[in-house]
């Protein structure tokens, strides 16, 4: 009997969790699994919503950590995790993703012994100044057992000498959640109640796109222009809430025609808000993933991605911020007839819990 940690901190985290979770408690002959939240992400809409919309079971542990610069949210994490491990003695602990909790959680765990493996490892955009670049290229370096959900990924952690036997491909988690909550997304009457037919999604909220006004400025000003011909549905996250408040031309932005600001959505809602979409305008890389399993095509409001093979192999379009480059990708995307021909990534099944469950064995 294995006994986990599973460690979840901010939204992305919490529909890589759900499936491993789940997969453990169908083999509770052979694992324990308990779920620690570190309270990185703390409001209902990027966090209880996820809880019940996943079907993820409640915390045993809350960390309460909450936001503060990197520095602080990560110590914070660090020294209220350490008397959680060392009093669980846990035989795993699994981090996921690239936010600060993961890199807190696996620098905790290396330094007490106790094993940790890391799920979405490998991924690289290469610019460093991208907070979770330096989340995934520290916690790759410390865990036990690198799990990773494409073979580039692979490469990349063998180019950094990683070792082959703390490497296992084993396919993209989060993709087990879409494909098991898709039916019950399609059942959310979110379409209906803000009366759309067609319609285009943005997300924001890079750093690198929503703290600089300028940029910020220019993003919502090619969206205006996009709203024109298609409305343009925009769920705010609250980092770039507090960004578009801080505008001097909120007011103008936020009535324009063609362009509705709503609330972070549950996972189902927003799942049934992409999934009938005609295009995603993203600059998260968990979009770039789903859309490119669905077949919807995305525009990348970034100059990289740490997911080429969405480029390669899925809908996903990397055309950075400049916003006449945005329009004009738009519009071309809308224009065309039929959805953009588009291939799944092998092992973006459905079934990738169970493998990672496999590797711990
Ligand atoms: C974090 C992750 C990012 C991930 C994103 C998804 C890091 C370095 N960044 O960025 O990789 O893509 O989550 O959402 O770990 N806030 C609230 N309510 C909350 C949480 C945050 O209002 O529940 C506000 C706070 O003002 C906070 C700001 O949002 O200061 C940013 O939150 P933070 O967790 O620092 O970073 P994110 O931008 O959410």
């Amino acid at each position: 009997m294995l006994k986990v940690i599973n460690v979840v901190g901010a939204r992305p985290n919490f529909m890589k969790v759900a499936p491993i979770v789940e997969a453990m408690k169908r083999r509770e002959r052979d694992f324990a699994p308990l779920v620690v939240h570190t309270g990185q992400h703390y409001d209902a809409a990027m966090s209880d919503a996820f809880f019940r919309d996943l079907e993820l079971p409640q915390p045993d542990v809350y960390l309460d950590v909450g936001s503060a610069s990197h520095a602080l949210q990560t110590a914070a994490v660090m020294e209220r995790f350490e008397p959680v491990v060392l009093q669980e003695k846990p035989d795993w602990v699994i981090v996921v993703g690239d936010v600060n909790s993961t890199l807190a959680c696996a620098l905790v765990c290396v330094k007490l012994g106790v094993k940790v493996a890391h799920v979405e490892a490998g991924l690289r955009s290469r610019d460093r100044t991208m907070p979770e670049e330096i989340n995934r290229l520290l916690t790759d370096q410390i865990a036990d057992l690198l799990l990773t959900p494409s073979a580039d990924a692979d490469k990349n952690l063998l180019a950094e000498g990683i070792p082959q036997e703390r490497i296992r491909l084993v396919g993209n988690v989060m993709i087990d959640s879409l494909l098991k909550h898709l039916p019950r997304a399609r059942e959310s009457n979110i379409r209906q109640d803000l009366n759309l037919n067609e319609y285009v999604v943005i997300t924001l909220h890079r750093p690198s796109n929503v703290d600089d006004p300028e940029t910020l400025k220019r993003i919502l000003g090619a969206l205006e222009k996009i709203g024109n011909r298609i409305p343009v549905i925009f769920p705010v996250h609250p980092r770039t809430r507090k960004m578009i408040l801080e505008l001097g031309s909120a007011d103008r932005v936020v009535n324009a025609k063609g362009l509705l600001f709503i609330p972070p959505q549950g996972y189902l809602d927003f799942l049934s808000l992409y999934s009938g979409a005609r295009l995603v305008l993203t600059d998260s890389g968990g979009i770039q993933e789903e859309t490119t399993v669905l077949g919807i095509p995305c525009l990348t409001l970034r100059e990289n991605t740490e997911r080429p093979i969405t480029v390669e192999k899925g809908t996903n379009k990397i055309v950075g911020t400049d916003p006449e480059k945005i329009v004009n990708e738009a519009f071309a995307a809308l224009d065309e007839e039929s959805k953009t021909t588009h291939r799944v990534p092998p092992l973006w099944d459905g079934h990738t819990a169970e493998r990672i469950l496999e590797a711990l064995s």
